[in-house]
């Protein structure tokens, strides 16, 4: 049982993390107030990459080293499970071990977060207490109870939160909440169809109570690859957003606002996946459609939650897209290749790219060194990757 606190305890920033590496809200917080090696500019974001083996974390270092990015790997209870044969506590050790060792060789800092980790179920806590020592920051999303699928009563978040403050807050690991429910499915793990707009009047009290510094509120994202219907724009709650801004800066101007369900969806990468589904042949006609069909959120809109302190924006649907395109590329270049290797370079060439580009569109390049490319001549494209 942790320590009972009479106030949230308060994020000890005297923590000094190894091998370049930092709390996900010191990189979050540079990024709301527009800093950039010595020099404060205009706020950008810090998008946190979901990624899932070895070859993920390579790639978000490539772009995140490319660009001189601030970098954000976030690590799902279903993705530690893979990385660990099964067993998420030995995928957390190997995924926390590995991002340590390259993070010590790296010319940027980096952090790491436990994306949708519970203090609800049994294996959820085991997860979080695990993480709290083993990563930068945690996501403790305690607004829906996901074994029973229902929300939780108000009361019950704060508590479970509060309980992951206590945890994690003196050992310097920032704390994500989530208040309101999210709709749509990212994995097994994130998967609620209904979807309900933070309350203005919950909000003071939650951040008070709980003490976090970075907070999910719902504003209208969704997870997954079918944000809405086909052919219409996803339109966001960009006033609500500003109005809960109003009320989190009342409270402390250094809380983080995080925009999960992130993913906007290159419609080039879209259009080059139908091309290779069309190439692949007939069999492939209702996967080009299914694909034709996907809806990602505007950037536009999520520019807009940038603008209303949303200065984490998780992606992971729009990467896994690049992934599964390339993929599909790699099979009409060269189905005979019998190499692991080759295929999987191509694969994460093309989702380093797709990081780069997102990192590019969120403004977060230069923050640590100058970029290694000319961020304007940038083109993602798949068919030159
Ligand atoms: P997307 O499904 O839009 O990529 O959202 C990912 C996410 O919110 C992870 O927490």
């Amino acid at each position: 049982m942790s320590k009972i606190y009479s106030t949230p305890p308060t994020l000890n920033r005297e923590r000094r993390f190894p091998d370049n590496m930092q709390a996900a809200h010191a990189l979050a917080l540079k990024a709301k107030q527009g800093r950039k090696g010595n020099r404060t500019g205009e706020r950008y974001a810090l998008p946190a990459f979901n990624v899932t083996n070895i070859q993920g974390i390579n790639s978000a270092f490539t772009a995140f080293e490319t660009l001189g990015s601030s970098g954000l790997m976030a690590f799902s209870n279903s993705a530690l499970k893979h990385m660990g044969g099964g067993d998420p506590l030995f995928g957390l050790e190997v995924a926390s071990d590995y991002v340590a060792r390259k993070a010590a060789r790296s010319s940027v800092q980096v952090a790491t977060h436990l994306d949708h980790g519970d203090y609800i179920s049994e294996q959820g806590r085991r997860v979080v207490q695990a993480a709290v020592s083993a990563l930068t920051s945690v996501m403790a999303d305690n607004s829906t109870d996901k074994v029973n699928k229902a929300g939780l009563p108000l009361e019950d978040n704060i508590g479970y939160t509060r309980e992951v403050v206590n945890m994690a807050h003196p050992l310097g690991v920032s704390v994500e909440g989530e208040l309101g429910v999210l709709a749509g499915e990212e994995d097994e793990d994130t998967k609620s169809d209904v979807s309900t707009y933070t309350e203005p009047d919950e909000l003071a009290r939650f951040l008070r109570e709980t003490g976090v510094l970075m907070l999910a509120p719902t504003i209208g994202t969704m997870h997954g690859a079918n944000k809405g219907r086909p052919g219409h724009k996803v339109k966001l709650n960009i006033p609500l957003a500003h109005e809960l801004l109003k009320i989190a800066d009342g409270i402390n101007d250094e809380i983080i606002f995080v925009a999960h369900g992130a993913s906007t969806m290159y419609e080039d990468v879209r259009d080059y996946a139908v091309e290779q589904l069309e190439a692949l042949g007939a069999p492939f006609d209702g996967t080009a459609q299914t694909w034709k069909d996907f809806v990602g959120t505007d950037w536009e809109q999520i520019k807009g939650l940038i603008g209303a302190g949303f200065c984490k924006i998780n992606t992971d649907t729009e990467n896994r897209q690049t992934f599964l395109a390339a993929l599909l590329g790699a099979v009409n270049k060269n189905a005979a290749k019998v190499d692991i290797r080759w295929y999987e370079k191509q694969m994460w060439d093309a989702v380093s790219a797709s990081y780069i580009q997102k990192l590019i569109m969120a403004g977060n390049y230069g923050v640590w060194h100058e970029p290694k490319i000319d961020v304007e001549q940038f083109v993602f494209d798949l068919h030159s990757v």
